[in-house]
């Protein structure tokens, strides 16, 4: 008889994995059935609290027999080994972003999980907003011509205290980055979603405000396949919060800022208009297009990417995050930071073994940390 729910084991029970033990309560034919934490005191009340098996080692919850499938919410260094070792027993796998710290092991969870034939998908719940969904329609719908510019910029705030919420956070051994791997992969997945991925970049990376040893600002220059240039930069250093996303073609351009969409269509391509016009002050005229955005679903955020990776494993839905997409965000946090320590420009897709070897001599240059104040807090925008 075919399955009529997907039974699901979180490993992690952090700020993000309890969001997800809550969450999992509202979706229609997904049902939390155990949890795992190497915290026992965290593990112990949220299984008391949601009446279901706890395990103190993700191989136990793997192996119990308990779940269909796992959302890995833990420190971004244990995604790869935690989803390969579910893939191994059969089970599909949910990851939060980022896909995990290294191209390298993105390309292995990305071989287990086609080896597997299980269904793989990422956290990228951006993806599901309407006006995401719209901004890639039109994208792919060819409407802005041929690319020549792209941009983000995401200006955010982080405190000290919020470093200081755990030993791993902001350390080369603990996170393997800064604001580039934890804050800003939302946003270079959408980026990349819409304007694809740079051949070149030439990124930099600065510690400017915080007590941490990551970076909280991170810039770059972009170089596309073909010509087109692209700025990226990224911070936890700004108020109030800024987001903005430019895709701009031959035939108009959108701009995503804060919850708005805008496109502009070109009534024409801008490449004939420059060679026929004979008026001196001449020039494309643009006119701003009414967006439609698809409707507001009722399940939103990350509920409704879990929402839709239930769907996927019981009726074959057509995934909105894939797990192998979010290689792309991974080829950009990795490539700058890279392109930063050497100084030199970097190719994509980033140099394996190189990476591997940067990130092993910053792990050891690590500290541990002596002013960890321990929180477990989801962020109260997503409460
Ligand atoms: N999608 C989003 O919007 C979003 C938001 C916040 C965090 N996240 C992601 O969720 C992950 C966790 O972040 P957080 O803020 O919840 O961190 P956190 O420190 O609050 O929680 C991490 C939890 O994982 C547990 N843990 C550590 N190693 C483990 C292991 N090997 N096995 C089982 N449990 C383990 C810790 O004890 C802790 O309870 C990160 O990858 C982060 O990027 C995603």
């Amino acid at each position: 008889m075919a399955a009529t729910e997907v039974r699901f084991g979180v490993i992690g029970l952090g700020g993000m994995g309890s969001g997800h033990c809550k969450m999992l309560q509202d979706i229609p034919e997904a049902r939390l059935a155990a949890v795992c934490d190497i915290n026992v005191e965290t593990l112990q009340r949220t299984a008391e609290k949601y009446h279901v098996p706890a395990f103190t080692t993700h191989t136990e919850l793997l192996s119990s027999g308990t779940v269909d499938a796992v959302i890995i919410a833990t420190p971004h260094y244990f995604h790869g080994s935690i989803a390969e070792d579910a893939f191994a027993q059969g089970l599909h796998v949910l990851s939060e972003k980022p896909l995990c710290v290294t191209v390298s092991a993105a390309d292995s969870m990305i071989a287990a999980a086609r080896k597997s034939g299980l269904k793989f998908g990422v956290m990228y719940q951006m993806r599901s907003e309407p006006r995401s969904r719209a901004a890639k329609q039109i994208v792919a719908s060819g409407a802005l011509g041929e690319i020549y510019r792209t941009s983000l910029v995401m200006g955010w705030y982080r405190s000290q205290a919020y470093y200081d919420s755990g030993g791993w956070r902001a350390t080369w051994a603990g996170e393997g980055g800064g604001v580039l791997i934890n804050q800003a992969p939302h946003y270079l997945d959408l980026f990349s979603w819409l304007g694809g991925l740079p051949k070149y970049l030439k990124g930099e990376t600065r510690t400017r405000l915080h007590d941490i040893e990551v970076e909280d600002e991170a810039f770059a220059t972009l170089e596309y396949a073909n010509g087109a240039h692209g700025y990226l930069y990224a911070s936890t250093t700004e108020a109030p919060e800024h987001n903005q996303i430019e895709i701009c073609g031959d035939r108009g351009k959108i701009i995503l800022h804060g919850n708005s969409l805008r496109h502009f269509a070109i009534d024409g391509s801008i490449r004939e208009i420059t060679v026929n016009t004979t008026e001196m002050w001449g020039g494309p005229k643009s006119v701003e297009q009414q967006v439609n955005l698809p409707a507001e679903e009722a399940i939103r955020g990350h509920s409704a990417i879990t929402a839709n990776f239930t769907r996927a494993i019981l009726h074959g839905e057509r995934l909105i995050a894939p797990g192998e997409d979010g290689l792309a965000a991974v080829e950009l946090i990795n490539g700058i930071i890279l392109s930063g320590h050497t100084g030199e420009r970097v190719c994509l897709p980033v140099d394996r073994a190189a990476y591997d070897k940067l990130i092993a001599h910053l792990q050891t240059t690590s500290r541990t940390k002596g002013n960890v104040s321990e929180q477990r807090l989801t962020d109260p925008k997503f409460a």
